[in-house]
């Protein structure tokens, strides 16, 4: 072969690789309102920054005909490329080559770029949109899949794994996503269940469409598998460009800072009156996070879950900060099961790479009934007092108003080894609220009394001087500074500044036992 032929021949291989599965099935895909994998890398990635690895492998399977059936690339694009000029490894299964199933040879191509990005210290996204395990390499493919799932479980807390659903996702090809942590969905298009409505119905006879059993709202409102929901594939791919910008590279990195625009000294006269005097009426919890954080802008994670605690990221002078925050519109801010384990695994995220936490608190206690006990609250709540416990980033924590009973223990507490406690005013801090600790402390009085409600009304008032403020604590040291709610934005930055270079640590063990 002469030089210009082996040129030619080159050109010919990488143009039948980028061809993926043909004219005719990309058409299909475009019809089912999806990109291919490599335009979705373009929408993902900075401008020409992707290099694509092993894209001239093939399946190696002779089995049903296969050996007809190859195609260079083999159902998946791997690679690296920059996000806002920060490197990522990816993978993207391409639908359109064998419906993006999982052979052992993809699975391999996806293992490499796994390693490559735990060693190099680098993120890692996916873009799934698989039929799953390739029927036609039976066993060999579920060992693939074996193998991605080790890769994504000691990655975990090494880098971010972050993965986009953006077609349909069953059996193995859900739990890779399960694994990561953080899951996009796109809104009509994406779904995710271990089996599908066919399997429903032949085993349950129980009729329901694919978007009912694992559409992107299912799973971000009711199941909690994922973070996001997108209206388009553009916008899902844009949501992990932003997540990532609030991120650090690996777990020894320092998440990134960006010039501030906004006054780091800013005074809100707004937050002075935004927690209303009656402590029964609510006000919005988004708002006052608004107020205090860079440029207002508040990047909530799981917004549609479990309402009642509000978790995301923000900025506050340039620097990424995580949020945990009770919503007093939902549930007075209650904690139940749902909400619980939404703040507990955002807290563990938090920690593992080195975000600081802020956690702003207005909560009468835990959820109480049947539903919650039997459900587990005492389990399932004890998770969240395990992840700020075990958690060693700077812990900042805001008393807005209420903070009753365990919801004060656990919603990082000085006693949770939190570094700064700041309350307002308004803040009410004591075992229960008055009228459930007057009707528990007066009960013999209670039912004795010949005026019931004025002695109760007058014993309430009692309560309320003595415990309902946050100066008993206060002057017990659980609380490190009585504020006024309009400068907690100077207060939270000067605090960030000092706990800068916190260095905490736990016992040396393996890892703990967090009640699952
Ligand atoms: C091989 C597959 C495939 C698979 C799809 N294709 N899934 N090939 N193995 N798992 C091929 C189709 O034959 C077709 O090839 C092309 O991909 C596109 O598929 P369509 O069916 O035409 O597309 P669509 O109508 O959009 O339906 C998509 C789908 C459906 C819902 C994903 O294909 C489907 O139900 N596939 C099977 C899903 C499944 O049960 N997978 C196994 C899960 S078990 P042509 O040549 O016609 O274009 C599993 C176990 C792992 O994953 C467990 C580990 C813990």
């Amino acid at each position: 072969m002469s030089r210009e032929e082996k040129l030619k021949e080159l050109h010919r291989r990488k143009e039948a690789a980028l061809a993926g599965g043909g004219p005719e099935r990309i058409e299909k895909q475009h019809q089912a309102g999806k990109l291919t994998a490599r335009e979705r890398l373009n929408v993902l990635l900075d401008p020409g920054s992707f290099t694509e690895m092993d894209m001239l492998v093939t399946h190696r399977c002779t089995d049903f005909g296969m050996e007809k059936q190859k195609l260079p690339g083999d159902g998946v694009v791997i690679g690296h490329g920059t996000i806002e000029g920060r490197p990522v490894y990816i993978f993207a299964y391409d639908f359109t080559s064998l419906g993006g199933s999982l052979s052992v040879t993809n699975a391999q191509k996806i293992c490499k770029v796994m390693d490559l990005a735990v060693k190099m210290g680098v993120p890692l996204v996916s873009l799934n949109d698989s039929g799953g395990a390739r029927i036609q390499e039976g066993v060999d493919s579920l060992a693939g899949y074996a193998d991605i799932f080790l890769r994504n479980v000691l990655a975990s807390g090494v880098i971010p794994q972050v993965t986009a659903i953006m077609g349909p996702c069953a059996g193995g090809a859900v739990y890779s996503p399960a694994l990561m942590d953080f899951v996009v969905m796109v809104k009509g298009t994406s779904y995710m269940f271990v089996t599908g409505p066919d399997v429903v119905k032949t085993v349950l006879q129980e009729e329901v469409t694919f978007e009912e059993l694992g559409g992107a709202m299912t799973h971000n409102s009711a199941s909690g598998v994922a973070h996001f929901a997108a209206d388009s594939e553009e916008e899902c791919l844009l949501t992990i460009r932003e997540l990532l910008s609030f991120l650090p590279q690996n777990n020894v990195g320092s998440p990134p800072w960006r010039q501030p625009t906004d006054d780091p000294q800013r005074m809100e006269e707004g937050l002075n009156t935004l927690v209303p005097e009656n402590p029964n009426k609510p006000y919005d919890m988004k708002e006052l996070i608004r107020l205090v954080v860079d440029d207002r802008y508040f990047f909530e994670v799981q917004e549609h879950l479990a309402q009642n605690v509000i978790v995301g990221f923000a900025r506050l002078d340039g620097h990424p900060v995580g949020i945990v925050a009770n919503q007093p519109m939902v549930l007075a801010g209650c904690l139940d099961i749902n909400s619980s384990i939404k703040a507990a695994r955002f807290i563990r995220f938090c920690d593992c790479f080195n975000i600081p936490i802020i956690t702003l608190q207005d909560v009468p206690g835990y959820l109480p009934g049947m539903a919650q006990e039997h459900g587990g609250i005492i389990k399932h709540g004890a998770k969240l007092l395990f992840a700020y416990g075990e958690a060693t980033v700077p812990k900042l924590t805001v008393i807005t108003r209420k903070s009753y009973g365990g919801a004060y223990c656990v919603m990082g507490s000085k006693h949770m080894r939190a570094d700064y406690n700041l309350a307002y005013p308004s803040a009410e801090i004591a075992v229960m609220g008055p009228e459930g600790a007057v009707n528990i402390l007066y009960r013999r009085e209670l039912a004795k009394a010949t005026d019931v409600e004025a002695f109760r009304a007058e014993r309430v008032k009692e309560f309320k001087d003595k415990f309902a403020n946050p100066y008993v604590a206060a002057e017990k040291g659980y609380i490190d500074e009585v504020i006024e709610p309009k400068e907690t934005r100077p207060k939270l930055i000067r605090a960030l500044k000092i706990l800068a270079n916190k260095r905490d640590t736990n016992p040396p063990k393996k890892h703990g036992n967090i009640p699952l």
